[in-house]
Formats: C-alpha cells, sequence, structure tokens
C-alpha cells in the first residue's frame, strides 16, 4: 500500500508561513479576483481562494461579472486593477464564458500582477529558469515532492497532459529538477509502454479511471492532478485509486491531495507580488 501524500496538511503549512510573511509587510497584500459567469465549480474554486487569502492575512477584492459581459468592460476592469495599488495579483478564473477569448484576456494583466503564472511573460522567464512567479499547480506538486524527501535528478518522469496551466509547467519544473520528462498527450501512441517507465507519473487528464494500474510500475510515485466526478458524483481523479495505490510506493489523494496545494501556492505568489509592489 502507497504512502499518502497529504496535500492538505502541507498546504496548510505552506500556508501559516505565507501568513507569517505577510504580517511583516508594511501594508496588507491584495488579490482581485474575477468571476464571469455562474459557472458552480468555478464559484467554488474562487470561494477556496477567498478563504485562503483570509487565512493568509491577504485582502480579496471580487468582481463577479455576467456571463453576458463584453469582452471591453472585462478588459476595462483589467486595465482599472493593473493602475491600482491595492491589488498585487490579479486572477481571472478560468474557464472564461463563450465569447471572451481567455488569450486576450490572460496578456491584459500587468505581468507583475499575474499570480496564477500564465501570462506569456512570467511562463518565458520560467523556462528560462529565472521565474518571478511559480505556476501554481506545478509548484505545488514540486513542493510536495521536496516534501516527502522524493528526488527528481536523474529519474525518469512522465506528465500526462500537455496544457497550458498544468502539463507544459509541469513538465518545464520536473525538467528544472533534472529529471527526464517525457509529455504523454491524446496523440501519444501506446501510452502505457511509456508511462510503466516513470519513476514519479503526473497525470494531468481530466478522465476517471484513465490511469490504471497496468499503466504503474510498481514503486512508482504518482501524482494526480485531476479533479473529476466519478458516476456518483463523487470527486475523484484519474486514478483508479484502490488498483493503482498497490502498485505505487506514493500516491496524492483526490480530494486532499494536490488541490490544496494549488491554492497553497497562489498564496505564495501573491506575497512575491506584494514584495514586488514594495510592500
Ligand atoms: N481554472 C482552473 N484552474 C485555474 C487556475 O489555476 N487559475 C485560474 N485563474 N483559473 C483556473
Amino acid at each position: 500500500m502507497a504512502i499518502l501524500i497529504d496535500g492538505k496538511a502541507l498546504a496548510a503549512k505552506v500556508k501559516a508561513e505565507v501568513a507569517a510573511e505577510a504580517a511583516k509587510l508594511t501594508r496588507k497584500a491584495g488579490l482581485a479576483v474575477i468571476l464571469v459567469g455562474d459557472d458552480p465549480a468555478s464559484r467554488v474554486y474562487v470561494n477556496g481562494k477567498e478563504k485562503d487569502c483570509r487565512e493568509c492575512g491577504i485582502v480579496s477584492f471580487e468582481y463577479k461579472l455576467p456571463a453576458d459581459t463584453a469582452e471591453s468592460t472585462l478588459l476595462e476592469l483589467i486595465d482599472r486593477l493593473n493602475r491600482s495599488e491595492r491589488v498585487d495579483g490579479i486572477l481571472v478564473q478560468l474557464p472564461l464564458p463563450q465569447g471572451l477569448d481567455e488569450r486576450t484576456v490572460i496578456h491584459s494583466i500587468a505581468a507583475d500582477k499575474d499570480v496564477d503564472c500564465f501570462h506569456p511573460y512570467n511562463t518565458g522567464l520560467l523556462y528560462m529558469g529565472e521565474p518571478v512567479f511559480m505556476p501554481c499547480t506545478p509548484a505545488g506538486v514540486m513542493e510536495m515532492l521536496h516534501a516527502y524527501d522524493i528526488p527528481v535528478e536523474g529519474r525518469r518522469c512522465v506528465v500526462i497532459g500537455r496544457s497550458n496551466i498544468v502539463g507544459k509547467p509541469m513538465s518545464a519544473l520536473l525538467l528544472a529538477d533534472n529529471g527526464t520528462v517525457t509529455t504523454c498527450h491524446s496523440k501519444t501512441s501506446d501510452i502505457s509502454e511509456i508511462t510503466r517507465s516513470a519513476d514519479i507519473l503526473v497525470s494531468a487528464v481530466g478522465k476517471t479511471r484513465s490511469l490504471t494500474a497496468d499503466m504503474v510500475k510498481k514503486g512508482a510515485v504518482v501524482i494526480d492532478v485531476a479533479m473529476n466526478r466519478d458516476e456518483n458524483g463523487k470527486l475523484c481523479g484519474d486514478a483508479d485509486f484502490a488498483a493503482v495505490s498497490e502498485r505505487a510506493s506514493a500516491i496524492t489523494p483526490v480530494p486532499g491531495g494536490v488541490g490544496p496545494m494549488t491554492r497553497a501556492m497562489l498564496m505564495r505568489n501573491i506575497l512575491t507580488a506584494a514584495r514586488l509592489h514594495g510592500a
């Protein structure tokens, strides 16, 4: 039976560290959260982020806009927040409703307030090995590996997924830690053969039970980034958890694994932004 990697407990520790540092600032750090439309999952995620802000002594300003908001209205709001001295970080919850171009919106956020680390300037710095902000989910995964003394250097790492939010920056961070990284995606042939070579296997597919035990090498570390619902509506990841945890040496649960770490890394980025702004 695998060791359970407790993201909830580790996130609480990180948030306590952020809170202690945030308390030393000359003013309160501030996060602006923009939620467009009424996607229930997005509402839950935003509530979680605002709760974390309260725990860390960070002020959050919520901007709730209707689903039919014109792109120009959203861009005007972002422009105002870009210039606000009370706002250190700006987070536009994704996905955006139809009619709003995520690329245009993300590019409009000032790079020094881009606490999601989605802006191409910050992504570029990350890939050059000189990041200012860290991509929250991949940074949360790295924090878990470090906290559980799981070495990356020289080990075979396989990431399933190539999204800009998770898969690509995840591969970049494992590479930066001297892992030998393979990124798999929907067009990869014989994916099981590749995943079975992994010492560290990160799954970011978003499909219940897409990661089965036969895809996992005995003793591998399995990081399940997904947040899915099973046929009973219960939260679950990609892994067929019971069977995969029989083969893995360590595994993240869903919920209580990567999710809380993503949010904790966001808090850390807000602290970085506040310092950058001289707070
Ligand atoms: N939607 C799903 N994950 C994220 C995230 O990390 N940041 C934002 N802004 N939206 C998301």
